[in-house]
């Protein structure tokens, strides 16, 4: 009995051994995992670098201008290092790159409305939903009151362009601040396209000359008469 129970159990025992063997010939190959290093190339590196000039599809910037917003490029400027206030300036376009109309404005406020409202607010008083719950209050996009600064740029003052307000910022830095973001905001350049940014400045514009209008118009309003008296 105990015999032929182990003649039953051999064919299995073999069959046991040889799987080890079976697998398929593709599971060894040469190949390397993603980030692995490699002796094969000379900088250790098996990732390898893309092709100098390589554009993936669809992102091709044919306007330097249009979709950065500068005009010249001082590389990282580190703060305190001694820089010319003026080619810090210098670096962003002061022109709009593209014709503003009505319908790039009415775009502008649609997507300014969607994107920035909630921290810059409505106006552009730094006053929206998000800060008044206590996120890091903006500058803010115009002057508030007579010689009061909240509407300097921090950014540009950070690089060493000095005290600038930001209805005097160059409008290709405020395109520079939506696409990269700056301290504690972030960049927005998944979100807007080259063209909407160039919207939004414009609206920011429109908001900061209609500021500025209103302040300069003398109130008409007529204080004379008691409230309810009519
Ligand atoms: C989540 C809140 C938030 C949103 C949304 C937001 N920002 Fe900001 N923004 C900030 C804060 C906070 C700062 C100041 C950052 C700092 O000082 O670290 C700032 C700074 C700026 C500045 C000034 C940079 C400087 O040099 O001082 C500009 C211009 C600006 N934002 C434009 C925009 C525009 C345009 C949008 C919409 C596309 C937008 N922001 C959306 C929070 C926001």
């Amino acid at each position: 009995m105990k015999h032929h129970s182990m003649i039953q159990w051999f064919p299995l025992v073999v069959l046991a051994l040889m799987l080890p063997g079976c697998h398929q010939k593709m599971a060894i190959q040469p190949k390397l995992k993603p980030q692995s290093p490699t002796q094969f190339f000379a900088d250790g590196r098996s990732t390898r670098p893309q092709v100098v000039g390589t554009v993936a599809r669809g992102t091709l910037q044919e306007d330097a201008v249009f979709s950065t917003g500068k005009v010249a490029d001082l590389g990282v400027v580190t703060a305190g290092a001694p820089v010319d206030p003026k080619s810090i300036l210098a670096q962003y376009t002061s022109e709009f790159p593209l014709e503003v109309n009505e319908s790039l404005l009415l775009r502008g406020k649609e997507r300014y409305n969607i994107y920035c409202n909630v921290c810059h607010g409505q106006t552009g008083a730094a006053d929206g939903t998000i800060v008044m719950r206590g996120f890091l209050h903006p500058p803010a996009f115009w002057e508030q009151s007579p010689g009061n600064t909240s509407h300097n740029s921090r950014g540009l003052r950070y690089q060493g362009a000095g005290q600038l307000s930001l209805e005097s910022a160059p409008v290709g830095y405020i395109f520079h601040v939506i696409t990269h973001g700056y301290g504690a905001m972030g960049s927005y350049s998944a979100q807007i396209s080259p063209r909407d940014r160039w919207a939004i400045v414009a609206y920011i514009r429109a908001l900061q000359k209609a500021r500025a209008t209103e302040a300069s118009i003398p109130s008409t309003q007529d204080n004379s008469h008691p409230k309810g008296a009519h």
